[in-house]
């Protein structure tokens, strides 16, 4: 009877264990293979080598570009030197990056991780750039006013909350008011590898501001990217290892009501949203058990998919860009200014590309 039971324990373990195994191959959609997409012309970004891993491209053309994430698991090419943001203008004919300064006596700059990025443009057309900073592997929102004569960075305020533990983007709706994925794998210096393969849909969202924090959305697994329509009145959020897109609704007291899902055969990274034409950017991973198992002979593939028409019946998504690693290694993000792509990685270079 004993030996029967310690067999059907074993039965069991095992059967959970090929359950995980055959979820994770699902999750990390290990199985795909990529053909490549190419566009006419695309050229690197020089002088960005060790990642590219968030951008916000403002309605002028101004581009900001985070630089430098240490994320516990994911290959850096530069351990030692701290995170950056740079600035390139997408109006230029050959355009340059510029490293902004950073000014304001309270930020520690050995220790920037920058993130996630999200701009907000008030009334006056003060420009405050929100990053999601991870000193020493905590997690904390620095607000920065852009001073464009100077081309710094002024540091204003750094913004630290329990309900913001392990934060992986933001989307910013004021000053100091944002939502944010928590995507809960970040911690202390360790990836949770373990609950990250069993996959239990740790991950939310969060609305910040300074009189009122709260979760306005759960249950993900590993929510990553979140954007805004062009009006205001939807939330985007990217399901990353169950490669859904999420539409939600966003009420005047900021909570979400979930509107509608869309599926895809990649992991789904960072949104960018066009504030001309309301179309959904999305840096993709189509095989990302690459990102997270590095190797240099095997490197990780880029896609980038544009979804039109998101509300309605029939959105359309487009394979505009495909690339196997050989060119660039673990897209995130991309977005669009007048015909030209720029497509971001989490270590690797960026590409910049005629549409
Ligand atoms: C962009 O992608 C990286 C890589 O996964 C992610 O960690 C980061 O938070 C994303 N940023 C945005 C803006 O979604
Ligand atoms: C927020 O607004 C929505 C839509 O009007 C409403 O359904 C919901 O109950 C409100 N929630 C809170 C907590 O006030
Ligand atoms: C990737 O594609 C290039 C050509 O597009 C090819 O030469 C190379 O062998 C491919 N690499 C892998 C790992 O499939």
């Amino acid at each position: 009877m004993a030996k029967l039971m310690i067999l059907t324990v074993l039965g069991l373990g095992l059967a959970l264990f090929r359950d995980h195994r055959s979820s994770y191959r699902t999750r990390f959609n290990v199985d795909r293979e990529v053909e490549p997409k190419q566009l006419p012309s695309c050229k690197f970004v020089e002088g960005i080598e060790v990642g590219s891993e968030d951008l916000e491209i403002l309605p002028n053309g101004l581009a900001f570009i985070s630089s430098g994430l240490k994320y516990p698991g994911i290959k850096t090419f530069d351990p030692d030197s701290n995170g950056k943001i740079f600035l390139m203008n997408m109006n230029d004919e050959d355009p340059k990056i510029l490293e902004l300064k950073i000014t304001g006596s309270t930020f520690d700059l050995p220790s920037f991780n920058p993130h996630g990025i999200s701009t907000y443009t008030d009334e006056d057309n003060t420009i405050y750039l929100l990053v999601v900073n991870h000193p020493h592997s905590k997690t904390t929102i620095e607000v920065f006013k852009f001073q464009e004569e100077e081309k710094a960075l002024f540091h204003l305020k750094t913004i630290r909350h329990k309900l913001l533990p392990n934060v992986n983007d933001i989307v910013a709706v004021g000053p100091e008011h944002f939502y944010a994925t928590n995507d809960h794998y970040f911690v202390n210096h360790y990836l949770r590898s373990w609950e990250l393969y069993l996959g239990l849909a740790w991950s939310y969202v969060v609305y910040y501001s300074p009189d009122e924090v709260k979760v306005v959305a759960k249950g993900f697994d590993f929510a990553n990217g979140i954007n805004i329509s062009p009006d205001g009145k939807y939330v985007y959020i990217a399901e990353l290892l169950a490669h859904k897109i999420h539409v939600y609704e966003k009420h005047a007291n900021w909570t979400l009501t979930p509107l509608k899902s869309l599926d895809f055969n990649t992991l789904v990274d960072n949104i960018s949203v066009d504030p001309v034409t309301g179309d959904l950017w999305v840096g993709c991973h189509p095989n990302g058990k690459k990102v997270f198992h590095y190797d240099p002979e095997n490197p990780p593939a880029s896609e980038v998919l544009q979804i039109q028409n998101i509300l309605t019946e029939e959105p359309k998504v487009t394979q505009i860009y495909a690339e196997n690693g050989t060119m660039l290694q673990g897209s995130t993000v991309a977005a669009v200014y007048k015909g030209k792509l720029l497509i971001g990685t989490v270590f690797h270079k960026a590409l910049y590309c005629e549409l």
